[in-house]
């Protein structure tokens, strides 16, 4: 990429990103509307058969009820841990990006997994599952603003300048990023990484004097690297609108960890007057790892999903926790744990908004077309990416417990 042949893309907020805002909200009601009534705030979700469109979440519930236990064994739900509770009361097994990768390459009976989660672990499922197997997510509109914030072309394009100019980067991708992306560190010697284990994959690699080009989360990326005693001016941004990333070669020589500009923009609502408010009512804070550093470095503990779920639930009575993730996973612990006090750092209710995407309508509308003999919302990875995908997801299952 020279200077005559790099075109600057105008800078574009991804329409995730957009939705996400215009969902925050003061009350902490979230219990599903109609989809009708959801339709009306402006969102661009899938369209569906009108009859979905009216029916009320009860309506619904029995519905999805009658219709697992008439496709019985051969469907398997996961559930991530940000669905919402209609939701995520249906799946078969829930957990983290991590869990639910372990759980999708083992369910080997179900021929229909639906995955109620985003596009990306979806993904992930497809490329670790059998060919009889069909993975289907049940709003194709459900992706990840993070993800979006690396497109394959732009990574394809600053792996090329970097390769091109040192022999020492290798390339890890969080699991919040495409197939193509996956495949681009399967080919070149990387992996995957998920929150729980960012660290051990880095330490396959920096001990051994290599440089790691990390995408698509900044801050993941800037609190690995820390936390394993890589300074500060040794991590470096790369700015995909910018030529050459916005780095010149001696900085690049200079950086051991290259992390791309991308950021969740749930976890990137937490901030340090947060923190001082919690932990003025005597509350611990536990954050996840894509909070920026200044609140990772604030928090008393920092971890993946699972994790955080692991912290609150095995804490002694009484014990006050200001939580830094995303609320449906927050308000769920609070009332798992009622003899604890358990609230969301952020006064301001923000749900992941691809996430809330899967509305319990969405799922009933993937199980009757099961029951009906009809895949619908199939996500189904190319064979030349889920080859080199699968490298780089072994190479995480892989990695030292
Ligand atoms: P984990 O599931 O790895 O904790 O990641 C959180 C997340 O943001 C998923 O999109
Ligand atoms: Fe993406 Fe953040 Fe939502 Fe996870 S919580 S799906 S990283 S936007």
């Amino acid at each position: 990429m020279d200077i005559k042949t790099f075109k600057p893309r105008k800078l574009e907020i991804p329409v995730t990103e957009i939705e996400q805002a215009s969902f925050c909200r003061l009350d902490d009601n979230l219990r599903s509307k109609t989809l009708e009534e959801e339709f009306k705030s402006g969102v661009k979700w899938q369209k569906v058969p009108i009859r979905y469109l009216k029916m009320k979440p009860d309506e619904i519930d029995s519905e999805i009820i009658k219709m697992k236990s008439m496709i019985g064994d051969k469907l398997f739900i996961l559930g991530h841990h940000y669905q919402r509770e209609e939701v995520i009361k249906f799946a078969d097994t829930t957990g983290d990006s991590f869990k639910l990768s372990l759980e999708a390459s083992k369910v080997k009976n179900a021929e229909y997994i639906v995955f109620c989660g985003v596009h990306f672990m979806a993904e992930t499922a497809d490329i670790l599952t059998t060919s009889n197997q069909k993975v289907i997510l049940p709003n194709m509109a459900a992706g990840c603003s993070m993800a979006d914030m690396a497109s394959a072309e732009d990574v394809e394009d600053a792996w090329k300048f970097v390769e091109e100019n040192f022999d020492d980067f290798i390339p890890i991708t969080y699991m919040n990023s495409t197939a193509s992306i996956k495949s681009l560190c399967g080919k070149n010697g990387g992996m995957v990484c998920t929150s729980s284990n960012a660290k051990a994959s880095f330490e396959q690699y920096l001990p051994k004097g290599k440089k790691i080009f990390f995408f698509p989360d900044q801050h993941l990326g800037r609190n690995t690297a820390l936390s394993l005693g890589v300074k500060k001016d040794e991590v470096k941004v790369w700015n995909p609108f910018k030529e050459n990333g916005g780095l010149t070669l001696d900085e690049l020589n200079k950086t051991k960890v290259l992390v791309w500009q991308g950021h969740c923009s749930v976890h990137t609502r937490f901030n340090i007057d947060q923190i001082e408010e919690a932990k003025s009512k005597g509350a611990n804070v536990i954050v996840h790892p894509e909070c920026t550093n200044e609140v990772v470095s604030q928090a008393d503990y920092v971890g993946s999903t699972e994790y955080i779920i692991d912290v609150v639930n095995d804490a002694e009575p009484g014990t006050k926790w200001g939580v830094g993730t995303e609320i449906n996973l927050v308000k769920r612990l609070a009332s798992q744990n009622p003899d604890k006090e358990i609230f969301c750092l952020d006064p301001i209710v923000c749900p992941c908004a691809t996430m809330y995407r899967i509305h319990p309508a969405y799922l009933l509308w993937v199980l009757d077309g099961i029951a009906a003999g009809l895949v619908i919302n199939q996500v189904d990875v190319d064979f030349e990416k889920k080859v080199n995908s699968k490298i780089a997801l072994e190479r995480m299952l892989n990695l030292p417990k």
